[in-house]
């Protein structure tokens, strides 16, 4: 499977995904900037990604935890998620995804 990632310039990524593995894990593995400071446990919100609406009502829903830490970035969406969140799978091949830039390593 391949998810499509922009980054924070605009550039678009194909990337190869696996499945069962954290959208988080395979951009950060891609080398792409995204800082993911916990490490996926849900606790930082520097992973935090648009996701292109036509796939937001794919995935399933966000805890309140995961809510609250969207709540918490400056720059949230009506699509943002935490890509720690999203397990990947067969049936998300081609999810779109836009790093937001407070997930940038060098973010605030
Ligand atoms: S990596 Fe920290 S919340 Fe996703």
């Amino acid at each position: 499977m391949k998810i499509l990632v922009t980054d924070q310039a605009g550039e678009v990524h194909e990337l190869e995904g696996l499945d069962g593995w954290r959208a988080m894990e395979v951009i950060r593995d891609w080398g792409l900037n995204i800082k993911a400071e916990c490490g996926g446990a849900c606790t930082c919100a520097t992973c935090h990604v648009w996701v292109d609406p036509d796939w937001y009502g794919l995935l399933p829903v966000a805890s309140h935890d995961e809510e609250d830490l969207i709540f918490s970035t400056l720059d949230q969406k009506p699509t943002s998620r935490l890509s720690c969140q999203i397990i990947l799978n067969d049936a998300l091949d081609g999810l779109k995804l836009t790093l937001a830039p407070s997930a940038a390593k060098d973010a605030g």
